[in-house]
């Protein structure tokens, strides 16, 4: 029997041991990180008043923009000598978030990465394909050095050339893909032009994530190929991949690694900290990175708390249905990409491959899903297929929409986190 990678705590012990963490992270930062100490200054605070968890709620935010306006290593912790690698995440508009760890900090990272694969059901020994992207994005170092760490052998593709993809599945047989599942469904695709049979191929797990995905999209990878899909969480600002995983034993949501990653849900408009079960903003504390750690850290990631089942002592965040960023409004409904995902696979001969376009024909937003059709699908019959979406979305999320069904491969596939938003108004 190889060591569990997940520890056991009961609830108190973890408690315990977030708060010892919590009171040295903020200790820390108030030393050495000049934006921390003034803006503990200003809201008042100073580490000696954290006594408790619950203190937490007296500490301010920090938000993207304040780790843009510290660019590129205001906010390290560690004198820059001490920093053993950077990762950046690119933001759609000006300089991206740079981010820091030291040694330790990837020796962390690497181990909860490892606690993550095994949760996902990957075991010593197993070969792992990474096609997460390598480079300033924390998806493939990420996973290439917690497959490492668990002793697997890791197959470092990055995304990309695709049918070579398939050639090295095939090929050298691994048991586990990590990728982002928008990319799967591009290599399930060139496995069918090929003539690979996807249920056939060695493949056991995917671990998928970087992105917002529904558990329709999992039926439907599970539907079409032989493996079972699980959900991988994280963002650069926290560690990268890593922050929360779910079991593939159960697979109903996430595990927060709670001993190194302190979650909160707020709302996001009058900023209150929510009650577990109640949905929000997701917010994150470090509790044991070095180089950069964050205090209550607002991700935009909407989602709720919910006890732990797999793992007990960690409480599990639902499936993220979206961004706030990501949050359209049409005609004054609410509407996430997901959602559309969810009504999109309710209709046979429609595929996940769609688009969200929003435009201001006249003084209102008007939304289009652009959606492939199967191969299989006639064309004649696409028009249809656009007139049964359109009720569903009308029906089920609330908002009258326009449906263009394209022939199959219209859209541009990508190779790492998918773009669900084409905003030309
Ligand atoms: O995407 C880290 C990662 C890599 C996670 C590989 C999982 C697998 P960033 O590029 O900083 O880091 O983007 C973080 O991506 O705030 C979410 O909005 C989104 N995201 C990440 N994982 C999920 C997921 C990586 N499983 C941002 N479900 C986050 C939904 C996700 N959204």
């Amino acid at each position: 029997m190889s060591k569990d990678w997940v520890p056991t705590y009961d609830v108190e012990q973890l408690r315990h041991v977030q708060l010892e963490r919590l009171r040295a992270t903020v200790a820390n930062v108030y030393a050495h990180v000049p934006h921390y100490r003034r803006a503990f200054d200003e809201a008042g605070v100073t580490p000696d008043d954290i006594g408790s968890l619950a203190d937490l709620g007296r500490l301010p935010f920090t938000t993207k923009e304040v780790l843009r306006q510290n660019y590129p290593f205001g906010m390290f912790a560690v004198p820059r000598e001490q920093v053993n690698r950077v990762h950046a995440s690119s933001g759609t508009t000006g300089k991206p978030t740079v981010v820091g760890y030291t040694a330790q900090d990837l020796e962390t990272w690497a181990d909860v990465m490892a606690r993550s694969i095994w949760a996902a059901g990957g075991r010593p020994g197993d070969v792992v394909h990474v096609a997460y992207g390598y480079g300033l994005f924390t998806g493939g170092l990420g996973a290439h050095y917690g497959a490492e760490r668990l002793g697997c052998t890791v197959v470092p593709v990055s995304g990309g050339m695709t049918p070579r993809q398939v050639q090295l599945i095939v090929d050298f047989e691994p048991r586990v893909i990590m990728v982002t599942p928008s990319y799967f469904l591009a290599i399930l695709d060139e496995m069918e032009a090929q003539g690979v049979d996807p249920h056939r191929t060695s493949l056991e797990i995917g671990i998928f994530g970087a992105e917002p995905w529904t558990d329709e999209m999992r039926r439907e990878v599970q539907r079409r190929s032989s493996i079972r899909a699980v959900d991988i969480y994280g963002l650069s600002e926290v560690m990268g991949p890593g922050v929360s995983q779910e079991a593939v034993d159960t697979q109903d949501g996430l595990h927060v690694w709670e001993d190194h990653f302190y979650p909160e849900v707020i709302d996001p408009v009058t900023h209150e900290v929510l009650p577990d079960g109640e949905e929000g903003e997701l917010v994150f504390t470090s509790l044991t990175k070095q180089a950069m750690p964050v205090i209550r850290y607002r991700t935009r990631d909407l989602t709720r708390l919910l006890p732990g089942t797999a793992y007990p002592a960690f409480r599990r965040m639902q499936k993220v249905t979206g961004r706030t960023d990501d949050m359209m409004i049409v005609r004054g409904v609410n509407v996430f990409p997901t959602m559309i995902e969810e009504q999109i696979l309710k209709v046979e001969g429609l595929t996940p491959h769609y688009l969200c376009v929003l435009t201001r024909p006249g003084n209102l937003d008007e939304l289009t899903v652009r959606v492939e059709a199967h191969e299989s699908v006639p064309e004649r019959s696409r028009a249809d297929l656009g007139t049964r979406l359109a009720g569903h979305v009308k029906e089920n999320v609330g908002t009258s929409v326009h449906v263009e069904v394209l022939a199959p491969h219209s859209l541009e596939r990508s190779l790492g986190k998918a773009k669900r938003i084409s905003d030309e108004r």
